[in-house]
């Protein structure tokens, strides 16, 4: 069989990477969280002293510490799970955390950030046979995806379900703070000026606000049997 790439954007917490996971594992592919790539950035940045606090980063001090930061994803587990390697080492829980969400967004935003990870993104998916998730795969990164999908479901219910995983991870937050970064991320993510979050011309519109993990994994299947 023929090995395509697959893109998925949309907001955040629309369920993406549950999504891409599934798909990668179901297929074989290989998944490659395109976000984890922005948040070791914005982890190295707090790091490196370049946050000044919710969503105000040094631009230079970003910038100039790009060439430190060396990103790596290891071997997925039975759940597709991959973990996240910044210099060697495994930050996939210290990425996650809100103080990398509350700036990841401005760190996305500056273009030698974009155009450092764009072309690793590129490398990584160059032999196709991959599941690629984030907010320009579609449009930027893999422009002749075979398959491009655009994820979106209601915001309290990516906010809920948001809420829900970090509970699970023992980090406590409250949902209207969750709501409140979420807003800020997606209005961000979609009036940037460089690959703003759009939906491809080519891209199936796939809202899951009403559907399980099973019901959207099987419904996606669907669609991967037409273009493969
Ligand atoms: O997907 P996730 O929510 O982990 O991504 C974190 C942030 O990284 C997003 O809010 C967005 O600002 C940025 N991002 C991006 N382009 C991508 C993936 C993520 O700008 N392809």
């Amino acid at each position: 069989t023929q090995h395509i790439t697959i893109a998925i954007d949309g907001f955040s917490s629309c369920g993406k990477s549950t999504l891409a996971k599934a798909l990668a594992k179901k297929m074989n592919y290989t998944f490659i969280d395109s976000g984890a790539m922005y948040r070791c950035v914005a982890l190295y940045a707090i790091q490196n002293g370049c946050a000044l606090g919710a969503h105000k980063i040094n631009l230079t001090c970003v910038v100039n510490s790009l060439p430190q930061i060396h990103i790596q994803f290891g071997e997925a587990d039975e759940l597709g799970n991959r973990p996240v390697l910044l210099n060697g080492e495994d930050v996939s829980h210290a990425i996650r955390q809100l103080e990398v969400a509350n700036i990841v967004s401005e760190v996305a935003a500056i273009r030698e950030v974009r155009e450092f990870l764009v072309e690793q993104q590129q490398e990584l998916g160059k032999n196709g046979g991959v599941v690629m998730d984030g907010r320009d795969i579609g449009t930027v990164v893999f422009p002749h995806a075979e398959l491009k999908l655009f994820i979106t479901a209601k915001p309290e219910i990516r906010a809920q379900r948001r809420f829900l995983e970090l509970q699970a991870k023992g980090e406590i937050n409250s949902l209207g703070e969750i709501l409140e970064n979420l807003k800020h991320r997606d209005r961000i993510d979609s009036t940037r000026a460089i690959s703003p979050l759009t939906q491809a011309k080519d891209a199936l519109v796939v809202d899951n606000s009403e559907m399980s993990e099973t019901e959207q994994l099987e419904y996606v299947m669907n669609l991967v049997k037409n273009h493969t």
